[in-house]
């Protein structure tokens, strides 16, 4: 059997008297795009912040490639290979996107005489256009400051960012919930072409079709456990439905 790239088993995590997770698994193999589902107040974003090293988990565990992690920063699991796009993009809007992909990893030229450097616009905006034209993302002007560009192209910068400094996975926080239908359909053609080059990619939907049309495979989360694990070519919207919500009711009560 293959190993995961990256994989999380038995994830607990309480908040005061919120057991905001209780039994989440979650894995992710090489080469797919699986979508992480469930109602509000599952534990989506809960457990995205637990695999991006943004919150800890009070009890479970987590491996990369089969190794066990312990991450303390998000910078930790960027180490590991898995770079996150939160819902806020965290871009520089008064920066053009080149200078926005390489962001806390800017290239500089060295100063004369191991003076301060220069910041090396011309080598981030060749290689940015390069990791651009790699993804099929095409922005009208690469001099432009992200403030100016759509919301769909931004977000397509976010994810392009994401993918050139991650060797493993991305994780996509709700990537197409602002977007209109051309630019969702953009997006999530980005996404398949970021799996096609050998990156894994997590989504967090809440739009069935589009999980049922993008994913290779749906994990379902319910009320902070991990409640089915289905193969997205074999599922159906009603499948996703009922995995997400069935015995809520009585469980909830
Ligand atoms: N920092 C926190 N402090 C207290 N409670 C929290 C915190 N973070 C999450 N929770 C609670 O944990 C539960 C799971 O929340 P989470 O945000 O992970 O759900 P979600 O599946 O992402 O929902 P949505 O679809 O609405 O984004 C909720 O009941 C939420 O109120
Ligand atoms: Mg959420």
């Amino acid at each position: 059997m293959t190993t995961p790239l990256l994989e999380a088993t038995d994830i607990h995590r309480t908040f005061g008297h919120v057991q905001a997770l209780r039994g989440a698994n979650f894995s992710v193999m090489p080469n797919e795009i699986v979508a992480l589902i469930g109602d509000n107040g599952a534990g989506k974003s809960t457990l995205v912040k637990i695999l991006s090293g943004a919150d800890r988990p009070d009890t479970g565990s987590i491996r990369v490639a089969g190794e066990t992690m312990h991450f303390g920063s998000p910078y930790d699991a960027q180490q590991a290979g898995i770079a996150t796009v939160f819902q806020d993009l965290a871009l520089a809007p008064d920066l053009p996107p080149a200078e926005n992909l390489f962001l806390g990893r800017e290239l500089v030229r060295p100063g004369f005489a191991g003076r301060l450097g220069f910041l090396d616009r011309r080598a981030m905006r060749e290689r940015a256009a390069e990791q651009f034209q790699r993804l099929g993302v095409h922005l009208k002007s690469d001099r432009v400051a992200i403030e100016t560009l759509s919301g769909g192209q931004r977000q397509s910068v976010a994810i392009a960012r994401a993918a050139m400094w991650a060797q493993r996975v991305i994780i996509l926080d709700e990537p197409t919930a602002a977007l209109g239908v051309v630019q969702t359909q953009r997006v999530l053609d980005l996404a398949k072409r970021v799996r096609d080059q050998g990156i894994s990619v997590v989504l967090i939907s809440h739009n069935m079709p589009q999980v049922l049309d993008v994913a290779d495979r749906v994990q379902v989360l319910r009320l902070g456990q991990t409640v089915a694990n289905l193969d997205a070519s074999s599922a159906s919207v009603d499948d996703l439905v009922r995995e997400m919500t069935s015995g809520t009711a009585e469980e909830a009560a």
